[in-house]
């Protein structure tokens, strides 16, 4: 798993991942910085980490090429991009494409990129959510897994809906990614369905 911040979507995947009947196997938790929660939570766990910041390396391609390798080498069948606030490139997508997820806080293709819970509540819906997508090449376009939604209350603020957006976005994350590993998905024509 990829994580950027507090974890709490990587958290709730380390619990579930108590149940062996769950099915998922947390390999590896890589970061784009140091002394973050979710490294911790790794930590705590057990689980193997590593840090890539971008500022270490002299190209954008030579970091992505590092975070590939890093996650590469711990064998992973999917990664989860929870929080982590950096767009994989080429040589990531080329190695992990199709079974790279990423979950984000709206319902795409409404208010993609860094502050969607802000731009929600800026737009004025009345409903929006959380998205758990396979990512492409394009900024929070790829192939829907799911979508669960959250009413915006009136005096709504974005912390507390980004608090509730969060709620449904771990139990979506939890959900999904347990079928994914015990049944197996597909992608047709941008279409996610469980199963072989
Ligand atoms: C989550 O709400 C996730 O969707 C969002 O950051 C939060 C991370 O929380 N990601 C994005 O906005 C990506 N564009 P966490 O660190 O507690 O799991």
């Amino acid at each position: 798993m990829l994580v950027s911040g507090a974890g709490t979507n990587l958290q709730a995947l380390l619990d579930a991942t108590r149940d062996p009947a769950y099915g998922v196997e947390v390999v590896a938790v890589g970061a784009d910085r140091d002394s973050i929660e979710g490294l911790a939570r790794a930590e705590r766990a057990g689980i193997p980490t590593f840090v890539h910041r971008v500022r270490d390396f002299p190209s954008r391609e030579d970091w992505d090429r590092e975070l590939t390798a890093s996650c590469r080498s711990h064998r992973p069948d999917l990664v989860i991009s929870a929080g982590f606030m950096k767009l994989a490139g080429e040589s990531f997508l080329a190695e992990f494409g199709g079974r790279y997820l990423n979950t984000h806080p709206a319902l795409l293709p409404a208010f993609p990129g860094m502050t969607g819970p802000a731009d929600a509540l800026d737009y004025g819906v009345k409903v929006t959510g959380a998205t758990l997508f396979v990512v492409d090449a394009g900024v929070d376009t790829g192939p829907i897994v799911a979508q669960r939604a959250v009413p915006v209350e009136d005096d709504d603020t974005v912390e507390l809906l980004h608090e509730r957006i969060k709620v449904v976005e771990r139990a979506m994350l939890v959900d999904c990614v347990g079928r994914m590993a015990r049944e197996g998905f597909t992608i047709t024509d941008r279409k996610v369905r469980f199963g072989q």
